[in-house]
């Protein structure tokens, strides 16, 4: 009777014992999942693969696409002391920027944690679709974001070209800014300087360790072939806490400025999981993805080959030039920041068509090549 009244007891107390909701889920590509995200703005899914876009390169738009459900992300200690923290979450997403030009490009895109799984009247350029003018910097937000930044300065309106991740509590601007970079498997003090906006899969994982505090995150070419072990951030931001709330949604937002200063962002595929105390969200294998977008304009489609070299040394000297005839020789003016990026994005480029010329070597792929440096003059015959 003592037995039965104990087990008629623990079973009607189950269910008024909150319940460890925890969130765990892969989209491999979104085809099929419209039902499962919730987009806004520009975002769109786009068919027939299933490449997530968060923004088109039209001018001052914004895209927004949040997993449907909520995530917990609080937790009460009960049993200790009563502290509350923001529970442990692992997400990782593969994305491409394909930029409207050579030299530019905008304005970025936010992995963000928000209380909306929308963020109505966000705006474009610099507020990345996460905030505006008017609720920039407010506690009562209560966003946070992870900003993949592509355009640097648009706090003193020099709108210089950028290649940074910053993290942004209620803000546009970041508490904590790196340039984007990877550490070397062999040597983890060796970093590599890549491009957001190489028009090529990028890797993205989000770790953050609830008991630490710690959020680290490491950005690599998705085609690495390793992911690096020393994650580029690793910070405590004690700070999360003031943001989450008991049930928040997590998604990303994106934005384009004027004319030139928009990109093409997409997102290939994401998962995410916050179960258990050290939570892995779900590899994200390129081969199980769809296709990535085709990066066949701008500067890529003209310069991507070697016959283009020249053309981009001429480029370089014309700058150069320039620099000289304006008295800014000895500083690091925007163009020729806009140089070391088209040459990095160039190296990149050139090491894609490294790969490909290795695999195949036969008379039709020479044939294309005479073709494409064939349209590349043309294109740049002055
Ligand atoms: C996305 O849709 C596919 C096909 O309908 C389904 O198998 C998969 O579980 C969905 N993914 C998520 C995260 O809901
Ligand atoms: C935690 O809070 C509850 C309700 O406020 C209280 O009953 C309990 O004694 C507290 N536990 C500890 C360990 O402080
Ligand atoms: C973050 O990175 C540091 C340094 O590599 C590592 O010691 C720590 O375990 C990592 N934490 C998480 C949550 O990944
Ligand atoms: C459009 O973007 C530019 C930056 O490229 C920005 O200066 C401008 O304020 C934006 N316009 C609107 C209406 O948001
Ligand atoms: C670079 O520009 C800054 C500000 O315009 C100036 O103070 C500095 O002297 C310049 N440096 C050189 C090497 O010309």
């Amino acid at each position: 009777m003592v037995l039965l009244a104990s087990l008629l007891f623990r079973l009607f107390l189950i269910p008024s014992v909150p319940v460890r909701a925890t969130t765990e889920f892969t989209f491999r590509g979104f085809k099929g999942n419209d039902s499962e995200i919730r987009i806004a703005g520009e975002a769109a899914v786009i068919k027939p693969d299933g490449l997530l876009r968060l923004t088109n390169r039209a001018s001052n738009v914004t895209g927004t696409a949040f997993y449907h459900k909520p995530v917990r992300l609080l937790e009460t200690n009960r049993k200790a002391t009563n502290a509350t923290t923001v529970r442990s979450f692992s997400t990782r997403f593969v994305f491409v920027i394909i930029p409207s030009s050579s030299s530019s490009g905008g304005f970025g895109f936010t992995f963000t944690l928000s209380p909306t799984p929308n963020r109505p009247n966000a705006g474009s350029a610099q507020y990345l679709g996460v905030l505006n003018k008017e609720n920039n910097g407010d506690p009562r937000n209560h966003v946070f974001a992870v900003e993949f930044d592509t355009v640097q300065g648009s706090g003193d309106d020099t709108d210089r070209i950028g290649n940074d991740i910053g993290l942004n509590f209620n803000s546009r601007t970041s508490d904590f800014q790196e340039p984007v970079v990877y550490y070397q498997k062999d040597d983890p003090n060796k970093r590599e300087d890549f491009e957001l906006e190489s028009g090529n899969p990028i890797q993205a994982l989000l770790n953050y360790d609830g008991a630490t505090q710690t959020l680290n995150v490491t950005v690599y070419p998705a085609k690495l072939g390793f992911k690096p072990t020393k994650p580029l951030i690793s910070r405590q931001i004690p700070k999360l806490l003031d943001v989450v709330q008991e049930e928040m949604y997590v998604g990303f937002t994106a934005a384009t400025g004027k004319r030139d200063q928009s990109s093409d962002h997409y997102v290939m595929g994401w998962s995410f999981s916050s179960v258990g105390e050290n939570p892995i969200a779900a590899t994200l294998d390129l081969s199980e993805l769809p296709p990535p977008p085709r990066f066949d304009s701008g500067f890529i489609g003209r310069y991507g080959h070697h016959a283009c070299v020249a053309l981009l040394l001429r480029h370089v000297q014309k700058a150069t030039a320039t620099r000289r005839d304006s008295g800014r020789l000895g500083n690091r003016s925007s163009s020729q920041i806009q140089i070391q990026r088209s040459l990095r994005r160039h190296r990149w480029i050139q090491g894609d068509w490294d790969h490909r010329n290795r695999r195949v070597r036969n008379g039709l792929q020479r044939k294309t090549r005479q073709r494409r440096s064939h349209r590349c003059e043309e294109d740049h015959s002055e």
